[in-house]
């Protein structure tokens, strides 16, 4: 049924945005996006893409620039770093987990659920 997908969205219009190309994010890793006025970082790993806040929970470094080091976030600032399963950081730091967001690929695209974002 190759219009499931394109059904699915299309009751969904108001809540999933194409945010990028998955050609794009695989190539660059990380790559930052806003959606409805929200500041998210896309993550490729492996061929799984992740959303998250694009502010670093300890800081507010911007974790667009950051790196992926054995799977997780690292931020740029002081190197914490993050699950992208479940947003918990690294041992040791005092603060909350990284926000993780709805994210769904659909014939090459990344696509954000918007009514899931918190500002
Ligand atoms: S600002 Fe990200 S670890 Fe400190």
């Amino acid at each position: 049924m190759a219009d499931d997908w394109a059904a699915d969205l299309s009751r969904s219009r108001e809540q999933w945005l194409p945010v990028c190309s998955l050609p794009r994010l695989a190539e660059a890793g990380i790559v930052a996006v806003r959606v409805a006025g929200v500041d998210l970082a896309l993550v490729s790993v492996g061929g799984v893409v992740s959303a998250c806040e694009r502010a670093c929970p300890h800081e507010q470094a911007d974790l667009a620039c950051g790196r992926v080091v054995n799977g997780r976030l690292a931020c740029p600032l002081h190197d914490a770093s993050f699950s992208l399963v479940d947003g918990a950081i690294s041992d040791g730091w005092p603060s909350r987990p990284l926000r993780l967001y709805p994210v769904r690929v659909e014939r090459g695209e990344v696509f954000i659920n918007a009514a899931a974002l918190k500002p």
